[in-house]
């Protein structure tokens, strides 16, 4: 190397010495502010502002459904009150923690459950393995905390502010940003539930998918040509495999252009998807948002034409690489670029599309490490009621606003559908557009054990739909570690399998026949359970509850169960317990083991166990091959009852599909047992929604401490059965 450049080389790690210092003593400078206004913004729920930000001059939020609109001073006795701090370059809130006080949410951090001493940073970072920065700083943000008491009372924070924010949980729950002062809100009510049901007042809650999505789905980067796609789809339905979805990684692109699809490999994208239909599958293509810059290549000329892309500090187009290379990107802050980004979605869908999957959405840019993201001085134009702003301002918010109008898009291309979006970078809020998943993991114990507390802490920050690439993205798993992973993986809200280009095939019989069985048994416990978790979808729709949920929602009140993070619920009445969970530390009650498929489940090695709370019924179907069969036929309700010999539970059920639904077109049952005498008779307590009862057998199965009774009726009949005599 020549001299001159290794004096210029000295230099310039001499200057950025300098700034690393300079920075620090900023950072550890911070003068106190004080809160300007205060208000109740619902019930438990506070609203507080620094004294430099009038309530008249909120910023516009991409987090909250609604502009806060205080209906008076705080509540007489309220308690938690942020202290709002000024640095030279950052803002800081600081909420104080009560002794014994346990932390959640935060988002998507590699990370266990109790978020206690986990300090993150806000800033959607493209990061494969998890490798970078311990796994704190992964591709979505979410500036929320939930924090349980030692008396199961919880309040929750929510700092408003789209820009790169430090949040440290040591001791307090402090939010320091590098945007400019922002609102901070502070929910206090009675429980943890109570407290996430004002996350979904908040932030909105999931639109109810379509039913296919619940159902196991297929991905690898790539299935490619087509007839890979149809041969995979094959085996599924030729060795009985329940699946519903089929997923194409971007090979199926001509060259990586979003919106084209490859003359030879995949000519006919209509027939494959035809092809899928005609099986039950239904299909998932991948779009991202960066667009190959290639004059004549109509999506790169329509942008241009109507002006859309991000531009740089000076004012020009920004280019950066990604997969095609040489890259433009939408600046989807702007409404004109959303508009023009959702009329793409027309002919795209026209082609027998059921669900778009939007990658790389942080967006991620090649060649620019460390920050693998385009530069924070680049400008969006903003519109509507976003102002202009360099980057660093909307960079965590790019993948919400994307998946915003991607969804519109789809919706408007086929208007009498539900729209299902996944994304892989995301925002506070970002579950009223897109589910999500925890991007790329590994096929490792490490990152098997991870799923659960990941999954868990995306529920408790308002973001159900979401689950881990099932088997692990990168690396080779054996056949036990798959075996493991898919016993458990089918039991998330999302279940994907999907694996890395240059790994092996992880489909279900990729690993002999032995693991093929052990993932026939976890797929068909699944679709026996779907009637359950399409009813807790549907409920999650409505009150914003997460899907799973961690042990601690059993007895908010139960410190053991404040780190529990092998064990999980699904809804509040099925409790997973993973046989590789050592002393799992489980709710106290009834909680009755239960199989759902023959006796295997119990039995072997890899199945979680599956415990029903004692007072709970829970619907099962059948076992499908797709959700394009019908489940309820029989109707099972699984019963077990509490101390007291009482049980209830609900079945939602409607077109799985479209929007009748919303104008009464469903059914929901609360099914009740009692015990009388010598037998338990299960009735229908109550009925809502216009749809009609369909005539169908009902089979219930009372698990009781001595094994399980069976009887058969008809729905909306009461049945009894007879216990067995002590
Ligand atoms: C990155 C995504 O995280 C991964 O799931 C996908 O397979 C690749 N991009 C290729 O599209």
């Amino acid at each position: 190397m020549p001299m001159k450049s290794l004096r210029y080389g000295f230099r310039f790690a001499l200057l950025v010495a300098a700034v690393a210092f300079v920075s620090q003593v900023f950072a550890e400078t911070f003068a106190p502010r004080a809160t300007g206004y205060s208000g109740q913004l619902g019930q438990g729920i506070g609203l507080f502002l620094p004294d430099d930000l009038p309530l008249d001059r909120l910023p516009p939020s991409l987090a909250l459904v609604s502009r806060p609109a205080p209906t008076g001073p705080l509540a007489a006795g309220w308690r938690v009150a942020p202290a709002f701090s000024f640095g030279e370059k950052q803002v800081r809130a600081t909420v104080a923690v009560p002794e014994g006080t346990s932390l959640y949410g935060t988002g998507e951090v590699a990370a266990p459950l109790l978020r206690n001493g986990v300090n993150v940073t806000l800033w959607n970072t493209d990061n494969f393995g998890y490798k970078s920065h311990e796994g704190r700083r992964l591709y979505q943000s979410h500036p929320w905390v939930l924090a349980v008491r030692p008396d199961g009372t919880a309040f929750g924070v929510l700092a408003d502010t789209t820009w790169r924010t430090e949040l440290v949980l040591d001791g307090k729950i402090e939010f320091t940003s590098d945007g400019p002062s922002f609102p901070l809100i502070i929910v206090d009510r009675e429980s943890p539930q109570a407290v996430m049901h004002a996350l979904g007042e908040l932030t909105g809650t999931m639109a109810l998918p379509p039913k296919w999505a619940l159902g196991y789905q297929q991905s690898r980067w790539s299935y490619n040509p087509d007839a890979r796609v149809r041969e995979v789809a094959d085996e599924f339905r030729r060795r009985r495999l329940p699946c519903d979805v089929i997923w194409m990684d971007i090979d199926y692109m001509d060259g990586f252009r979003v919106f084209t699809f490859n003359p030879k490999e995949f000519p006919d994208p209509k027939g494959l998807n035809a092809y899928l239909h005609e099986r039950g599958f239904k299909s998932v293509w991948m779009i991202d948002p960066g667009v190959k810059a290639d004059p004549g290549y109509a999506v790169y000329d329509t942008g241009t034409a109507a002006d859309v892309w991000v531009r740089d500090a000076f004012g020009a187009t920004f280019h950066g690489p990604v997969w095609p290379g040489d890259c433009v990107f939408p600046d989807f802050t702007r409404p004109e670029t959303r508009a023009w980004w959702s009329a793409l979605y027309k002919d795209f869908m026209a082609q027998g599309i059921d669900g778009v999957w939007n990658d790389m959405n942080e967006p991620a840019v090649f060649n620019s490490e460390p920050r693998k993201t385009m530069p924070v001085h680049n400008w969006h134009r903003g519109g509507g009621d976003l102002p202009a702003g360099p980057h660093a301002r909307y960079h965590n918010v790019y993948g919400l606003l994307m998946v915003r109008a991607t969804r519109e898009g789809i919706l408007a291309a086929n208007p009498d559908k539900r729209p299902f979006v996944l994304t892989r970078a995301s925002y506070l809020g970002g579950q009223r557009y897109a589910a999500t998943w925890t991007g790329d993991n590994y096929s490792t114990w490490d990152h098997l054990r991870l799923a659960i507390p990941m999954t868990l802490n995306l529920g408790l920050s308002g973001q159900p739909f979401n689950g881990p690439d099932l088997g692990g993205f990168g690396k080779a798993p054996t056949a036990d570690l798959w075996a493991h992973w898919v016993a458990m993986g089918t039991l998330f809200p999302f279940a994907r399998g999907h694996a890395q280009k240059s790994e092996p095939q992880k489909e279900p019989w990729a690993f002999g026949p032995e693991v093929e069985n052990v993932a026939r048994v976890a797929l068909e416990r699944r679709y026996r359970l779907l009637p359950y978790l399409y009813t807790l979808f549907h409920a999650s729709s409505l009150d914003g509850q997460p899907i799973m949920r961690p042990a601690f929602f059993a007895d908010p009140r139960d410190p053991a169960l404040r780190t529990e993070d092998r064990v999980f619920l699904l809804g509040d009445d099925l409790l997973v317990v993973p046989k590789w969970a050592e002393k799992p530390n489980l709710p106290r009650g009834l909680w009755r083991t239960v199989s759902l498929v023959g006796e295997n489940s119990t039995t072997d090695k890899y199945q979680p166990d599956l415990k029903l709370r004692g007072g709970a019924i829970v619907p099962l179907g059948r076992v499908i091959q797709s959700t394009a069969e019908e489940s309820l036929a029989p109707l099972t309700l699984l019963v077990s009852l509490d101390a007291q010999g009482r049980a209830s539970g609900q079945l939602y059920e409607d077109a799985g599909e479209g929007f009748a639904y919303r104008e009464g077109d469903f059914l929901l049952t609360t099914y009740e047992a009692v015990q009388k005498d010598g037998a338990v008779t299960v009735s229908v307590a109550r009925s809502e929604g216009h749809r009609a009862r369909p005539a169908r057998p009902v089979v219930v199965q009372l698990v009781t401490d001595a094994g399980t009774v069976t009887a058969e009726g008809t729905d909306g009949q009461p049945v009894t059965v007879r216990l067995p005599s002590p």
